[in-house]
Formats: structure tokens, sequence, C-alpha cells
């Protein structure tokens, strides 16, 4: 199926690794243009004729306005902005530093902001712009020892809303919600444990989805190229889970 992404303009924030870096690929693949933003540097090894690589810490503004400029300079115009970076620190309220709050308020939440600020007066002149929020599973259903993730996550599904209703109908903006996805990050977690201890938490996280394994970045990137793609042109304003039907089934059932 055509998605009629052929050209079309893409930034996607930390797509250095996981499931940005697997969007970047898929959209490269639909004939797209894509720009990594990250502060990791390898994303440089991505670097092609058609996927970009821009050094940018997306919590600072002034950083976001100038690499915003650099892409109209270099590609032109920017057709889809994917808000897809974050960082993860888990803990309850009670232990959760000032430290870990400002980093996941500064990258999960205020990024975002900053990124569709300066997106948004180039979208406008897209012919189907759209901006792609990733939020999360657990902005639906609490996850134990999550909670300033989970807040920030929760709260990227109002930004999302806020974006559709002020910018409608010319923009549509999306929240894309994963459930657990094998990346980087979750290996991180993974490999955080050890022996015993590790293979149940791998099969305590895959149980939580119907289908019983983790999901993979690429099933979300897919999602994400099609969501982004005039052949959702329906879509707007709504969360979407790619998660295996996690949520869905009464304790006990089965
Ligand atoms: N992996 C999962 O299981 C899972 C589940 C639910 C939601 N998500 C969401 O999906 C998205 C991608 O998750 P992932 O697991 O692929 O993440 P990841 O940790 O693998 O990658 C995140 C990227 O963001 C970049 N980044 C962090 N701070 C930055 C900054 N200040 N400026 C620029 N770039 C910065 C990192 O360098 C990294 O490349 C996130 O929004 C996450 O919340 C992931």
């Amino acid at each position: 199926m055509d998605l009629f992404l052929t050209d079309k303009v893409i930034i996607i924030t930390g797509a250095s690794k996981g499931i940005g870096l697997a969007t970047a690929k898929a959209f490269e693949a639909e004939g797209c243009k894509v720009v990594i933003f990250d502060v990791d540097r390898a994303g440089e090894r991505q670097v092609n004729g058609n996927i970009l690589f821009k050094y940018c810490d997306i919590t600072n503004e002034n950083d976001v306005k100038n690499a915003i400029d650099w892409v109209i300079n270099t590609c032109g115009k920017i057709d889809v902005l994917v808000n897809n970076a974050a960082v993860f620190h888990f803990a309850p309220a009670e232990t959760t530093t000032d430290e870990m709050l400002n980093a996941m308020l500064s990258v999960n939440i205020k990024s975002y902001f900053f990124m569709a600020k300066y997106a948004l007066p180039h979208l406008k002149n897209a012919t189907h712009p759209v901006i792609v929020n990733l939020s999360s599973g657990v902005a639906f259903q609490y996850q134990a020892g999550m909670a300033a993730y989970s807040t920030t996550k929760t709260a990227i599904l109002g930004f999302t809303r806020s974006l559709a209703v002020d910018y409608a109908p010319w923009l549509r903006a999306v929240s894309v919600c994963p459930g657990a996805t094998l990346t980087p990050s979750l290996q991180r977690d993974i490999d955080a444990r050890s022996g015993a201890e590790k293979d149940k938490f791998v099969k305590a996280t895959e149980s939580i989805s119907l289908l019983n394994r983790l999901g993979k970045s690429e099933e979300v990137a897919d999602f994400i190229t099609f969501i982004a793609s005039p052949r959702a042109g329906f879509c707007t304003g709504h969360a979407f889970r790619i998660d295996g039907g996690v949520g869905i089934r009464i304790d006990g059932d089965k």
C-alpha cells in the first residue's frame, strides 16, 4: 500500500536508537527525508542521502530553534514531527529526586512543547502536516514504581489534544502509546537484574500482553509511519495503543 509519503521531510527526536531509529528507517523506506535530533552521536552512523543527523539538546529552547532553522535551510520544509525522545527514571514519589524529576519533565514534556512551537510555523506550509507524540501504556494503567515517568506520559495525551484542537483543521496530532518494547532502554532495565530475577522480570513483562511477548521497535515504527501518512487522514487528537492488548482482560479471566 502506498502511504503517499514520498519526498516528505520528517523530524524525529531521540532517533539515534530504539523506537526512534526504527521509525527513521521506516520513513526512509517510504521515500522520505528524515532528520534525527539527538544528543547521542550514534545517530551520525545512520547518515546517508536520506537520513540526516542534527546534534540537538531538545530541552534547550535555543538549540531547538536553531536546529529547526537548520532543517529548513537544508531540506526546505517540514511535513511531519515525531516527538519521540524520553528519559526513564523509575521510582515511586517518595524516592524520586529533584534531579530525576527535572530530567523527565524537561525531556519528556518541555522538549515536546519546544519542538512543536518552532515546527508549527513551517508545518503550516505542508500539504498533510502531522505531529506524532510518543506517550506510553502507562498513561492508561499505572505500573508500580513509575511515578514521574507515568505522569509525564499522561501529560502528553493532554498536550496532543491541545495541538489537535488549537490547530484544527489544518494539523493532525496524535499520541502513540507503546507497551513494553524491546529497545536499548528496556534492555538496560533487564540487564540491571541478575539470574532468576532477570528471567522473572522478562516473563512478568511479557505476560502483561495478551500476545505474551515484548513489542518490537519496528512494530511501533510501522504504525507511526501509517498514522503520520495521508492514509490516516481522518485520525486526530486520539491516543493509539500498540501494546498487544494490555488491560482489556479482567484479572484471572482466561
Ligand atoms: N521502550 C519501551 O518499552 C517503551 C514503552 C512505552 C513508551 N515508550 C516511549 O517510546 C519512546 C522511545 O522509547 P525508546 O525505548 O526507544 O527510548 P531510548 O531510550 O531507546 O531512546 C531515547 C532517545 O532519546 C534521546 N534523548 C534523550 N535525551 C535527549 C535530549 N535532551 N535531546 C535529544 N535527544 C535526547 C536519547 O539519546 C535516545 O537516543 C519514548 O517516548 C518512550 O517513553 C517506550
